[in-house]
């Protein structure tokens, strides 16, 4: 079958971006199909570093053609930025290369404006979102109030709704929140603007990919963030408004499941999440400085779209084979095994204590887990550095034991380990 799903096992940034770059290499098309420019997707490439918030990460080799779905929340200004930014590094962006669904919503001023309007009401009790609109844009979709990629195909007209749509943010901000309004003429002169750049890029992105799927080409199904801050599967409230899993993946493209091949999970060889909520694994003090970095590697756990330090703590098995479940992975690469790299013991969490018992699977999802105590299997480390190694047979012993010990836990294959940020840094398994 030629279409193929990457999606985040655990709280977003296990490391899609560069995984979807590698499998790029052997597609005709890669497409996103949820979340909004609150997702940062790092591939990197010889000298070159891409943070990509909403172009497809399998852009960056020329023979591919990107797709933004249906399921998608675009920001037209953050869109316009980030293909100005692939071009000045010498990628060809232009409407054979980019398609943008018409059916995909929009993001604008005002709903970023109302995501921290949300976000200081809520106060001690925040989601710790983004402030990139996201929420606000979804809650709009649903609400059958939305502005649509396919509006921007007549500019003018559609400046109008923006004005409409800004006057109508401007009441709730004021009424509701007692927040500044915002200049719906200034706002409507720049979307219209937008819309005349953009509306060559706007088609029909389920039909495109069906033909092209019909003819024998492949699909890449690229989600953005991750399993655990799904709407619906993840620990609500502290969740994205999108559906990151496989069933995201059809939605989002308008593609039918009979498509599927491979689902693949990517994992990173701990734990991290940004943001607010439940996390029975996490780390403090010197242990998570240890995982987390300072910053002055690239890869080191800070977030790209925010910067902010994301939280880590040891891999949660439990959690993973939950994300095996919900999104009927078939596969699973782990990524970021060299920063485990000389530490004298390693931890898994397989089971959480609560109320005196244990538990193996969680009895009421992720939402729930605020009072589990984690219980470990610890594991022996290794002290040699990882990234040069190519060949699985040439990881250490430990290392090995360690990605079967996952394997084994969550009863998914582990395809491919990732031992650093760049194209070559990985280890193809079986
Ligand atoms: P995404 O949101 O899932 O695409 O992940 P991010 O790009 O937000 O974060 C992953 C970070 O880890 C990026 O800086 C990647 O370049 C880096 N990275 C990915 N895989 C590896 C790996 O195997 N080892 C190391 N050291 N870094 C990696
Ligand atoms: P990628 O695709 C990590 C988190 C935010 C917050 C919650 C809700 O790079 O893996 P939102 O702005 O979506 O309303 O915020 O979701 N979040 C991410 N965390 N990686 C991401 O994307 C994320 N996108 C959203 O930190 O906790
Ligand atoms: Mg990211």
């Amino acid at each position: 079958m030629p279409l193929d799903i990457v999606v985040g096992t655990q709280w977003g940034d296990e490391g899609k971006g560069r995984v979807v770059d590698l499998l790029s290499a052997g597609v005709d098309f890669v497409a996103r199909f949820n979340g909004g420019d609150n997702a940062g997707h790092t591939v990197t490439v010889g000298d070159k570093t891409f943070k990509l918030h909403l172009v497809p990460s399998g852009i960056i080799h020329p023979h591919t053609i990107g797709a933004i779905g249906n399921g998608v929340v675009v920001n037209p200004a953050i869109l316009l930025q980030e293909m100005e930014m692939l071009r000045a590094a010498g990628v060809t962006v232009s409407p054979a290369r980019l398609v943008i669904s018409h059916a995909a919503h929009l993001i604008t001023p005002g709903h970023i404006a109302l995501d921290k309007a949300l976000e200081g009401q809520r106060g001690q009790g925040k989601i710790g979102t983004t402030l990139r609109g996201i929420g606000p844009a979804y809650t709009e979709k649903v609400a059958r109030s939305g502005l649509r990629a396919g509006g921007m195909l007549q500019p003018e007209r559609f400046g109008q709704a923006m004005r409409q749509h800004i006057e109508r943010v401007n009441h709730t901000l004021r009424h509701l929140y007692q927040a500044e309004p915002l200049d719906s003429e200034r706002i409507a002169q720049e979307f219209t603007e937008y819309a005349h750049l953009l509306k060559g890029y706007i088609g029909d992105v389920s039909l495109l990919l069906t033909h092209a799927m019909n003819r024998g080409q492949r699909v890449l199904a690229e989600g953005a963030q991750g399993t655990l801050l799904d709407l619906d599967h993840g620990t609500y409230p502290f969740v994205t408004s999108s559906n990151p899993t496989t069933p995201g993946a059809l939605l989002g493209l308008g593609l039918g499941v009979n498509w599927v091949e491979r689902v693949i999970g990517v994992t990173k060889a701990f734990q991290t999440r940004v943001g607010e909520g439940p996390f029975p694994s996490e780390l403090n003090g010197d242990e998570a400085a240890r995982l987390r970095g300072t910053g002055d590697k690239p890869w080191d756990e800070f977030g790209v779209t925010t910067g902010r330090p994301r939280r880590v703590g040891w891999l949660d098995s439990v959690l993973l084979r939950y994300a095996a479940r919900v999104n009927g992975l078939t596969e699973l690469v782990v990524t970021k095994l060299d920063v485990l790299s000389g530490l004298a013991a390693l931890k898994i969490c397989v089971a959480y204590r609560a109320d005196g018992q244990e538990l193996r699977e969680l009895p009421f999802g992720p939402a729930e887990l605020g009072q589990f105590e984690p219980i470990y299997l610890e594991l022996p480390g290794w002290s040699q550095d990882v990234m040069d190694v190519r060949r699985w047979e040439d990881l250490p012993e430990q290392a090995r034991a360690y990605v079967l010990q996952v394997e084994d836990l969550c009863a998914v294959p582990v395809r491919m380990v990732s031992v650093g940020p760049e194209r070559d840094q990985v280890i193809e398994i079986g």
